[in-house]
């Protein structure tokens, strides 16, 4: 019987100790993948980048370089929102379905920087500031766009709905971009925000995330 006991005794003691190891190198492991993590994120990212939209997050990265920073944060966001219009305008005259491709790439990039550095810089402090209903509301139109620009970045131009999907991206941008522009910004002006300081960090963000998705990162 004590001999059972000592057995059984020395087995719970194997057990403890392979327990704690296990757990030793469970904690080793996630300490090193977590470390590891920021890089493997970002080739990830790189890798999960459609060509098209690297080669436009390229072109457009090498645009910004060139250019004055803007003002404020209002006028960054301004500036965006008439360059994506007038690529809609474009896209509409498009016949060329290779012209048509690369073209909605472009869209696509713009606008999934735009609604990043948004939500990141601009609308957190917006909430606290602004009515937060409009700040809401703007979010769940950000992930209407993000739903649409998903689906085109899948597909080809000679798909059936690939324009359709297109025009109904821009009409969402279009209604998007007016209550912004009429109702979000007068309030922002006058909410005590810096927005100067608020343009700079757009602009830093949004150059950071176009040299990732063109894979300079
Ligand atoms: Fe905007
Ligand atoms: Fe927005």
């Amino acid at each position: 019987m004590a001999q059972r006991t000592k057995t059984k005794s020395r087995t719970s003691s194997r057990k403890k100790a392979t327990t704690r190891s296990t757990a030793r190198r469970k904690t080793t492991r996630s300490a090193s993948a977590k470390r590891a993590s920021p890089r493997k994120s970002t080739a990830a990212r790189r890798r999960a980048v459609p060509p098209a939209i690297a080669k436009a997050a390229r072109e457009m990265s090498k645009m910004m370089e060139g250019q004055p920073a803007p003002s404020d944060a209002i006028a960054l966001l301004e500036k965006d929102h008439r360059e994506v219009e007038a690529m809609f305008e474009t896209f509409e005259k498009l016949e060329s379905k290779a012209e048509k491709a690369k073209l909605a790439a472009k869209i696509c990039l713009s606008l999934t920087v735009h609604t990043t550095i948004e939500e990141e810089i601009l609308y957190p402090p917006a909430h606290k500031k602004i009515e937060h209903d409009l700040v809401d509301e703007a979010i769940v139109e950000h992930n209407g766009a993000k739903q649409l620009i998903a689906e085109i970045e899948a597909m080809k131009p000679s798909e059936h709905l690939y324009d359709a999907k297109v025009k109904v991206l821009s009409e969402y941008v279009k209604h998007h971009v007016k209550e912004e522009q009429n109702e979000m910004f007068p309030q922002l002006r006058s909410s005590g925000i810096d927005l100067r300081k608020l343009g700079a960090q757009l602009m830093e963000r949004k150059a950071e995330l176009l040299a990732a998705m063109g894979g300079k990162a």
